[in-house]
């Protein structure tokens, strides 16, 4: 199937921190700049047509310091994951991961569980 990009500046799409666009080689008009605590979320709405699993690609950038992160799917954390550094604020990669998804809407949210916060996050491909 096709993917859909969903933007983390783009609403229905949550930001608990700054919409930021000073660190170049983001797509669309900028990412998530969550704020650095625990519960600080970015989370995104995805659509599926059916039940079942879906892989979904997160892009984000960060410094040098891994950031342990909950991934967390229609509120069940359905994994932990460990956003390593990429290097510098402006190197995008992307985490690619696999979730179970119910068929319509679904939130999907990345909190972290340490007090170093989220990467900057630009979207989420599915
Ligand atoms: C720097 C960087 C931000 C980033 C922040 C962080 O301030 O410019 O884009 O979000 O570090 O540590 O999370």
């Amino acid at each position: 199937a096709a993917t859909t990009r969903y933007e983390a500046e783009t609403s229905p799409a949550v930001c608990t921190g700054t919409i930021d666009s000073n660190h170049a080689g983001y797509s669309g008009s900028g990412f998530c700049n969550a704020t650095n605590a625990v519960g600080a979320h970015a989370q995104f709405t995805v659509t599926a047509s059916t039940a079942g699993t879906a892989t979904l690609g997160i892009r984000f950038a960060n410094g040098t310091t891994a950031r342990p992160t909950d991934l967390v799917v229609n509120g069940a954390t359905a994994q932990a994951l460990s956003f390593e550094g990429t290097g510098a604020w402006s190197t995008w990669a992307t985490k690619t991961v696999t979730v179970s998804l119910n068929a319509g809407a679904n939130t999907v949210r990345l909190t972290p569980t340490a007090a170093t916060g989220l990467p900057n996050l630009d979207h989420l491909d599915v």
